[in-house]
């Protein structure tokens, strides 16, 4: 058994998935805006991942925008059939990088659209429905327009399943009654775990919750407990975070993200982590230091 298969299947959309997957949003130029300095290397990272068996990629059009889904239908087209490319709508770019609120019915027709041109597909596997409420985090606030342009979408046959993005758990009890949610993906991580009953509330339906910034994000984690337990396993903190996150539900699905083929390897390794109740003990006690 390769060491990604070590992370588990769990079930996304009509698919099953491995839970360590990987996601693109690194492989776009500094601030996520304009082109990797080295466009070789993101290649490089993307064909690493599929090679060594990662059937989960998350995107979005507005990483970039549009040069990091170009990059990804570079690397990886024509796709494995059992590839699932989850993309996201709800925000465009500025001229200068900023993330504007994109969540009208022709915007985020048109974003469904740029996702479909720039991957080169004719259906999309999974689109969130990223809320732009706010920026920085999840804001109370009715969806019920935007996903009701991309249950829309579903219906016409461009959208196979729908997902929600940096939402509020009552968005995702509203949303459900809208139509099939087929993932929820938010902020979350060792030190950061507002989500903790929403996980439990989604595991119980078997919903996937897929973290964003499972590492930190743009500051990687930096915890003393984590480094020295690590250290202890001999493992990177990095690895330890993701083996922490497997180990905390069974609905989770990773998506680390990376520009490195290095720091990908170390990544996929994470599955063969396993981890003692104590250990995992101890690393519950990160949030309450970080909080
Ligand atoms: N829905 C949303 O609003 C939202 C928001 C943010 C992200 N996302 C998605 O979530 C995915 C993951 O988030 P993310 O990439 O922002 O953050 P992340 O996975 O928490 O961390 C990425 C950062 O960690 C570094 N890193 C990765 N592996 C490492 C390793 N083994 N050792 C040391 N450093 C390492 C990366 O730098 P290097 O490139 O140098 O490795 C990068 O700076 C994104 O790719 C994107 O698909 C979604």
């Amino acid at each position: 058994m390769t060491s990604v298969q070590q992370s588990g299947v769990f079930p996304l959309g009509d698919r099953a998935v491995l839970r360590l997957g990987y996601g693109a949003m690194q492989l776009a130029g500094p601030g996520v805006f304009g082109p990797p300095k080295d466009r070789d290397a993101a290649v490089a990272v993307l064909r690493e991942a599929v090679d060594r068996g990662v059937n989960h990629i998350d995107t979005s059009d507005f990483y970039g925008p549009h040069v990091t889904n170009q990059i990804i239908r570079e690397a990886l087209h024509p796709y494995a059939n059992d590839l699932t490319i989850v993309t996201k709508v709800g925000a465009r770019r500025g001229a200068d990088g900023s993330w504007i609120p994109a969540m009208t019915p022709a915007e985020l027709t048109q974003a469904v659209h740029d996702n479909l041109r720039n991957l080169g597909l004719d259906v999309l596997d999974v689109v969130n429905l990223r809320s732009m409420l706010s920026v920085h985090g999840p804001a109370e606030g009715s969806l019920e327009a935007p996903l009701s342009v991309l249950a829309d979408l579903q219906r016409s046959g461009l959208v196979r399943h729908i997902g929600l993005s940096n939402v509020t758990p009552t968005q995702v009890a509203d949303g459900r009654k809208i139509c099939e949610i087929v993932c929820v993906q938010n902020y979350y991580n060792l030190a950061h775990r507002a989500d903790d009953a929403l996980i439990d509330d989604l595991a119980r339906d078997g919903v996937p919750y897929v973290p964003f910034f499972p590492l930190g994000g743009f500051s990687p984690l930096q915890s003393s407990t984590l480094s020295a337990v690590a250290a202890r396993l001999g493992a990177t903190p990095m690895q330890v975070a993701l083996a922490w996150l497997l180990r905390r539900a069974p609905n989770i699905l990773l998506i680390p993200g990376t520009s490195s083929v290095a720091h990908l390897r170390k990544n996929l390794a994470a599955a063969g982590i396993v981890l003692s109740d104590d250990v995992v003990g101890e690393l519950d006690g990160v949030a309450t230091k970080a909080a």
